[in-house]
């Protein structure tokens, strides 16, 4: 289905404004088209300085903000003040900024508890969408060195989940629990779009796109949506790529 698209560009901040361009083109789009556009973000510290830029005059009058609606693709298992978490992040970086309405902003709850948080996060998703299927306008995805993506995480039992939805996931390597989308719901979208720059990106980029498949050691080989399927890279990042 999905072949990658490739974006490359010579610096982070060249890659930063390609994204962000994409993502008002997309948001544009789906207003136009359904009245509203839907985004689940990313977390970890790339994409802060893409949240800013959207937020920044060049962008933000570019979009109707009034009409978008915010999801995560994950997060942290702490609360939503905690430096760790991805909610925090895209509020102080866009969310707040834009001045968006409650109701525009679907956080995952972690105060219960991550099971509790997975299984109210699915139940919003489901009541957002009512009884369509959870299509997101656009998903936002980074890459972890290790090829995770949003937490779906190498060798863990998330990524035989076969039902689109949220699920928690203990992460050995980091000792803590986050919830996490599932790769058939991130692959319901109509559009993702990986943002990854730096060279300590480059060996898992290859891996992804060019290793033989083996979803267990790199599960961002498991995004593989209905929709379109965007790298964005800078030069570093796609350095071990063959060209086509
Ligand atoms: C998170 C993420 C995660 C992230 C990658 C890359 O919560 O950390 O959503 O999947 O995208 O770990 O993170 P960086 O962009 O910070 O390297």
């Amino acid at each position: 289905n999905s072949t990658p698209q490739l974006h490359v560009q010579p610096t982070p901040e060249a890659v930063l404004h390609d994204v962000a361009r994409f993502f008002v083109t997309r948001a544009r789009q789906a207003v136009a088209d359904r009245g509203r556009f839907t985004v689940a973000l990313s977390g970890g510290s790339s994409p802060r300085k893409l949240y800013e830029l959207l937020a920044s005059p060049a962008y933000r009058t570019q979009v109707d903000w009034a009409k978008a609606y915010f999801f995560f693709g994950d997060e942290r298992n702490v609360p939503p003040t905690d430096a760790e978490s991805n909610y925090r992040m895209a509020a102080e970086a866009l969310l707040t900024p834009l001045g968006l309405a409650a109701g525009q902003v679907f956080a995952i709850d972690t105060s219960q508890g991550p099971a509790e948080a997975a299984r109210a996060y699915t139940q919003t998703i489901q009541e957002f969408f009512g009884p369509e299927p959870a299509i997101f306008d656009l998903v936002l995805l980074g890459l972890g060195d290790n090829s995770h993506t949003a937490s779906l995480f190498p060798h863990t039992p998330v990524l035989h989940e076969a039902l689109p939805a949220a699920r928690e996931v203990y992460v050995e390597e980091k000792q803590t629990y986050r919830i996490t989308l599932t790769a058939p719901l991130l692959n319901q979208a109509r559009a993702v779009a990986f943002l990854v720059y730096g060279a300590d990106k480059a060996a898992a980029v290859q891996h992804v796109q060019h290793g033989s498949r083996n979803v267990e050691e790199f599960p961002a080989q498991l995004i593989e949506p209905a929709g379109e399927l965007h790298w964005f890279l800078d030069v570093a990042a796609a350095a071990l790529l063959v060209p086509t």
